[in-house]
């Protein structure tokens, strides 16, 4: 971080650097103990945050940066709330250097992160950009200097706006141009970078990208949805097996899955359409190398099927090491004639989209940690060639700063209650790696902009201060102890 960076912006605290004493003076007496019920997590279990470059890293015409589809979306007005943009966001890409500390003072074993494409490749095809390589290869060395794994995404939703202007994700040249920019990627970090997720949550890029336009490039066009999906996961076959090639360790592609629960009897067929529409139409293509059925005739009534070529699937059908599971909610359904398609699942004619009675974050967002054991136990019942990894699982709630200290009880019991059900998945047998919370820190939650509130670190936006939520010190102890103690 240059000085001026630090000075204009307001100087971050050093939360990092007494986190890290705490750290490690070894609690004996925190040990876990299976024998007094204390859940166990397995030797090595990954434990880490996650983030994402455009809810983050600001500096957005920095160093060769070109301009993303959030770019455009986000000055678009009546896009996001407030008409917040990411211009600044958390200035993690001035003050990275700070956050890694304060990662590696949570005792934090891995982070994951985003590399964005438009400062890789700022046109999108054409040449790559040295200045914005620099910005992750400084970053990956920073991480492992504090003996933090890297786990890199290589597309989390910000698409060069130059390649938005001819066709986006709906154009197959775009699932090419991905591949390229991924392999330049892995030039510069392929030695000290192991594991490589290629996309981010395609279903959330295509359907709200191009069906509702509730994100960018805010396209409401559902035959455009469906080409997108298939060039996203195109993309991650051509991606995935040219870093392969070129000596990629493990390779990995995150979804966001959410288990469909029948909230009324009788809804079979309705739960199984949404369970096609909002996981299988990825899981099946990248581990199975073939559409659902229900998802064709979906797609079939929807602009056609002629954006699918021969081999694509087979393509698409990559040997993968982990599948990145991001968790938030189930989702609750019933059949109910005559209801219209919900715009966000198009072919979803006569289902209605339920709001159980239950808690829930402050994205709306019922909280049900069984529906991810639930879904973790499914996922190794169904795909159990792939290891498991949680990418994403956390939640929004409305913190507030008292001084040093923000006071979080909900974020705890949610993580608590989420981290009791993944352990329950690891013992009934599934392969379960790692977990990643989101957020490390408070950020850009695209079109809510900065209202919501993830990370287990709170961001003051004015002064861009750092601090640490009860829940980062709570699960600073969970992966000191690597576990949770009974009855906590
Ligand atoms: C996921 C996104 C992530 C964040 C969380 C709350 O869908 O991958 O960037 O917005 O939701």
């Amino acid at each position: 971080m240059t000085e001026s960076a630090m000075t204009s912006r307001g100087r971050a605290e050093d939360d990092g650097g007494d986190l890290v004493a705490a750290g490690s003076s070894r609690d004996t007496r925190g040990e876990p103990d299976a024998a007094r019920g204390d859940l166990v997590f397995p030797d090595g279990f990954i434990w880490g945050a996650a983030t994402a470059a455009y809810q983050i890293e600001g500096a957005v015409a920095e160093d060769g940066r070109g301009a993303s589809i959030w770019d455009v979306f986000s000055h678009t007005p009546g896009k996001v709330a407030s008409g917040h943009t990411g211009d600044i966001a958390c200035d993690h890409y001035h003050r990275y250097a700070d956050d890694v500390r304060l990662m590696a003072g949570l005792g934090l074993t891995a982070y994951r992160f985003s590399v964005a494409w438009p400062r890789i490749v700022p046109d999108g095809s054409g040449p790559v950009n040295p200045a914005g390589l620099d910005f992750y290869d400084r970053l990956v060395d920073e991480l492992l200097g504090h003996g933090i794994t890297p786990y890199p995404t290589l597309y989390h939703w910000d698409l060069p706006q130059t390649l938005e202007d001819r066709g986006g994700w709906a154009a197959r040249d775009t699932a090419y141009r991905f591949a390229e920019y991924a392999l330049a990627v892995h030039r510069r970090l392929g030695d000290r970078v192991r594991c490589w997720i290629t996309l981010n949550e395609p279903w959330v890029a295509a359907f709200l990208g191009y069906a509702t336009g509730e994100h960018a490039p805010g396209r409401r066009d559902v035959p455009a949805a469906f080409r997108a999906v298939h060039h996203l996961l195109l993309g991650h076959g051509l991606a995935a097996s040219a870093l392969r090639s070129a000596g990629a360790a493990q390779l990995a592609l995150t979804l966001s899955l959410s288990p469909v629960i029948e909230a009324r009897p009788g809804s079979g067929e309705a739960a199984a359409r949404v369970d096609a529409l909002a996981n299988r139409q990825f899981l099946d293509p990248a581990l199975r190398g073939r559409y659902p059925e229900e998802v064709l005739k979906i797609m079939a009534g929807h602009g056609g099927l002629g954006h699918i070529r021969d081999g694509d699937l087979e393509t698409i059908h990559q040997p993968l090491d982990l599948l990145g599971v991001n968790y938030y909610s189930p989702t609750y359904v019933s059949a109910a004639e005559g209801e219209p398609a919900n715009p966000a699942f198009p072919g979803s004619e006569g289902i209605r989209f339920e709001r159980p009675d239950r808690p829930v974050t402050a994205m709306g967002w019922p909280i049900d940690a069984d529906g991810l054991r639930t879904l973790l136990l499914r996922l190794s019942r169904d795909y159990p060639e792939v290891g498991l990894i949680i990418t994403e699982n956390g939640a929004a709630f409305d913190d507030r700063a008292d001084g040093d200290r923000v006071h979080d009880p909900e974020r705890i019991a949610y993580l608590d209650g989420h981290l009791r059900a993944v352990h329950d998945a690891i013992m009934a047998g599934a392969d379960l790696r790692g977990y990643f919370v989101w957020s490390l820190l408070d950020n850009f939650e695209w079109a809510y902009g900065y209202h919501k509130r993830f990370g287990i670190v709170y961001v003051d936006y004015t002064t861009m201060r750092r601090i640490p939520k009860e829940s980062a010190l709570w699960y600073r102890d969970v992966v000191r102890r690597n576990g949770l103690r009974n009855g906590e």
